[in-house]
């Protein structure tokens, strides 16, 4: 491949698309002033559109948005290299629908469920524990740090025991986002607030162990905000367990679902890989485990789901939700390591379905229509999808976009890109949670033997 024009983000775009955005439109993106990890996840997402036949002119206002307002304060080079915590309300809430559909055999006894990289805090695993009834549900992560700080407003900030800033998270709507612009000046705020508070607790730090498992939580409040010590006791429920441990090492029993959404990513694929067979050992037979990425409230999920035969874990399924298709938000060219395969995996099947050229005619004329009705984008003369409310997405974006996806579910667009597919030679089938599945045609792991 030739080395590409590093000197401005529409150099790149016509470089890897064929074709540039309009001149306002990538204004916003000053490439060369770009952290190199932001640089690199641009050149991989640019990577992937070109592989998916993803053109220019489907580039929405608000994917510009999200690379130059939020990509800077999301990966990993904003948090020292750490794969975050972060978590948001039912967003894998899909997958817990997944499994209730899953045809078990008919006498489960004591199911097992374990969230690999649940998070903190573990939003999504209490999710869970309320939608599994009558299951065991684990939350599996390596860090579920020793303080939290709210601010009262929806956002919030962690500690580590030593009582140094470890990361924050915002309101998760526009206005709570916009604080990812100025992460040194919201650090400062937390930790005036943890200073503030610390005192007010009770009993001493316990600086010498890392385990939370036998540390019960204590609450302190001043000014509308909260410290809370040892913060995730209080997510705990007698069917909800909590274990601070790397997920390779974690003690469970044998589990019928392990999920990992939005942690395998943060690893090289040879990595991945070995974590997935370490999980897949804990799985019991005819388990399945479910590993992906999705966005808030699960826009934009892309899941693989592998079932254990014995000493050995099969993908039986790869599954993407009909607004990959040809997405508003960067989630679809979300990645974090070069050759990421499932990001590769659906950008193959957004192509397939892109060179079905009788469905994708009617497909994307009435994506542009419902777009436009509800308020989303226009697309205009020359081509290219234009903001109807400004640059930046309204505070009801979000829910309007759901809602737009799923209309077009109902009008059977996910069925037609089924059909696009099993055409196309896939072995393709709508799945019970109503996303578009193909069967990979890769790969079965060796799984070690038990203990
Ligand atoms: C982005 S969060 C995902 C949270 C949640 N699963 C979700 O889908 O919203 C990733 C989490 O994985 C955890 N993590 C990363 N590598 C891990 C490992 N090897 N063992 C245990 N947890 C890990 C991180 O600490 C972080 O909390």
């Amino acid at each position: 491949m030739n080395q590409p024009p590093a000197h401005s983000f529409n150099a790149l775009v016509a470089h890897y698309l064929g074709e540039q955005l309009p001149e306002q439109m990538a204004a916003a993106i000053s490439f060369p002033a770009l952290h190199a990890d932001v640089k690199r996840f641009i050149l991989r997402m640019l990577i992937l559109m070109q592989k998916a036949d993803f053109p220019a002119t489907d580039f929405t206002p608000t994917l510009i948005w999200q690379l130059s307002n939020i990509m800077p304060g999301f990966l990993p080079c904003a948090w020292s290299g750490r794969a975050p915590p972060l978590t948001l309300p039912m967003r894998n809430a899909k997958i817990d629908a997944y499994v209730v559909k899953h045809p078990w055999p008919d006498r489960l006894v004591n199911p097992v469920f374990v969230d690999m990289g649940c998070g903190f805090p573990p939003i999504t695993t209490t999710d869970t524990a309320a939608a599994l009834s009558g299951w065991r549900v684990f939350g599996i992560d390596r860090s579920f740090f020793d303080y939290v700080v709210h601010e009262g407003d929806g956002s919030y900030a962690c500690f580590n025991g030593q009582g140094a800033f470890q990361y924050f998270q915002p309101r998760m709507d526009l206005a709570g986002i916009r604080i990812y612009q100025n992460p040194a000046e919201v650090r400062l705020r937390f930790e005036r607030i943890f200073d503030d508070l610390h005192p007010l607790l009770s009993r001493a730090p316990d600086q010498t162990s890392d385990q939370t498992s036998d540390q019960a939580s204590e609450t302190v409040e001043k000014n509308g905000h909260t410290l809370i010590h040892h913060p995730v006791r209080n997510y705990e429920a007698p069917n909800l367990t909590f274990i601070e441990s790397e997920m390779e090492d974690a003690q469970v029993p044998p589990a019928h679902v392990i999920r990992c959404m939005n942690t395998l990513f943060y690893f090289e694929p040879e990595t991945r890989k070995r974590m997935l067979v370490r999980a897949g050992a804990l799985l019991a037979d005819s388990g399945i485990l479910i590993a992906g990425a999705n966005l808030m409230s699960g826009a934009c999920c892309r899941y693989t789901v592998y079932q254990r035969d014995n000493l050995a874990m099969e993908a039986t399924e790869f599954a993407l939700s009909l607004d990959n298709l040809r997405s508003i938000s960067v989630m679809p060219w979300y990645t974090l390591h070069d050759d990421d395969p499932e990001a590769m995996l659906l950008a193959d099947v957004i192509r397939q379905v892109r060179a079905d050229r009788p469905f994708w005619r009617i497909f994307t004329k009435r994506l542009d229509a419902l777009m436009a009705h509800r308020g989303l984008f226009e697309r205009r003369g020359n081509g290219f999808l234009h903001a109807l409310e400004g640059q930046a997405p309204a505070a009801d974006f979000a829910q309007r976009a759901s809602r737009l996806w799923r209309q077009l579910n109902e009008e059977g667009f996910a069925d037609g890109a089924v059909d696009a597919l099993n055409r196309a030679g896939y072995a393709a089938w709508k799945n019970p949670v109503g996303d578009i599945a193909i069967r990979p045609n890769c790969c079965s792991l060796n799984l070690p033997d038990r203990d």
